[in-house]
């Protein structure tokens, strides 16, 4: 049985068989529409979300599949505290396979360590996220037709953003990628995430937004996490750091990809969105499509996947 908790769980080959497999449903979603009837999935949703629970929801009935699960700690006996472990143990019995969002590093890690079912991180704090990490390799790989030899520049909340911690790991796998690293001084990428692999080191480079958005192939926009600040003074002072507009655009490569996870709060202006380089919304639709083929991998048996 597979878990997806890390973005490193699969290998380079298993995530570009994923990518030719949502490109191939996307082409032909006929194809899957019964790939996983009778099975459930459980979305188990300790913290606010609207794309990813949505698509993968969306993927799994898509798939002929059912869904079950809560979206709130306060709708979940997490409120009575129950412990994770205790939960997924349940949710083993009622499910086939689960995707967990929680406030707490590692905890999806601790519900796959107490599960009978496979476990997909849909977040973990500020930690990682490695289904949007596929959707982001998804849509770098459809508008560049490579994923590595690419200079990738994240801005805005490089601490405690897991969408930024996820993707940049990933990248690093990739030969010959380079990385320009913006964000407030207080919000930089903790060293744990950029030093965790030799090869990511040589080429990372800290820098303003407008002097070196033009080296850059993609942009990956973040918010500032409000939710993981200690105190809302520093959020006030910290949050509109990075603001991208028309303007500053006007530096950048004619095919430079913008992307964000979402969802954007003030730091991409609307005016951005009809740029052709603003790429977020393509993003945040091609993650319905890598979910269904993700949930297609982890459900088949060991033999096949
Ligand atoms: C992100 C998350 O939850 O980390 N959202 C998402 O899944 N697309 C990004 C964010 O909340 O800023």
């Amino acid at each position: 049985m597979r878990h997806l908790l890390d973005p490193t769980d699969f290998s380079i080959n298993e995530t570009g068989e994923l990518i030719r497999r949502a490109e191939e449903i996307i082409a032909n979603p006929s194809a899957v529409a019964d790939a996983c009837r009778g099975k459930i999935l459980a979305t188990l949703f300790f913290e606010p979300s609207t794309r990813t629970r949505l698509s993968f929801e969306s993927a799994m009935i898509s798939m002929g599949g059912h869904v079950i699960g809560f979206a709130g700690a306060e709708l979940s006996s997490a409120a009575k505290g129950e412990s994770v472990a205790d939960t997924i143990r349940m949710v083993s019995c009622y499910a086939d396979i689960c995707v967990m969002r929680h406030p707490k590093e590692g905890a999806a890690l601790v519900a796959a360590k107490n599960s009978s079912i496979p476990v997909i991180n849909a977040g973990d704090g500020g930690h990682q996220h490695p289904s949007q990490t596929l959707t982001d390799l998804m849509t770098i790989h459809s508008l560049k037709k490579r994923l590595n030899g690419l200079t990738v520049g994240f801005c805005g909340d490089l601490k405690f953003g897991r969408t930024v911690h996820s993707l940049f790991r990933a990248l690093t796998l990739y030969p010959d990628n380079r990385f320009i690293l913006v964000s407030p001084r207080e919000l930089q990428m903790p060293e744990y995430v950029y030093r965790a692999d030799s090869r990511a080191i040589a080429c990372v480079e800290f820098g303003n937004l407008e002097d070196v958005i033009g080296k850059m192939d993609i942009l990956y926009m973040t918010r500032v996490q409000r939710e993981r600040f200690f105190n809302e003074a520093d959020y006030v002072r910290l949050k509109d750091s990075y603001i991208l507009t028309k303007e500053k655009l006007d530096h950048a490569k004619p095919d430079l990809a913008v992307l964000h996870p979402l969802p954007r709060v003030n730091e991409i202006a609307v005016e951005v969105d009809k740029d052709d380089r603003a790429k977020y919304f393509e993003q945040a639709r091609n993650g319905k499509f890598i979910r269904m083929a993700l949930i297609e991998k982890l459900l088949k048996p060991e033999t096949e996947a």
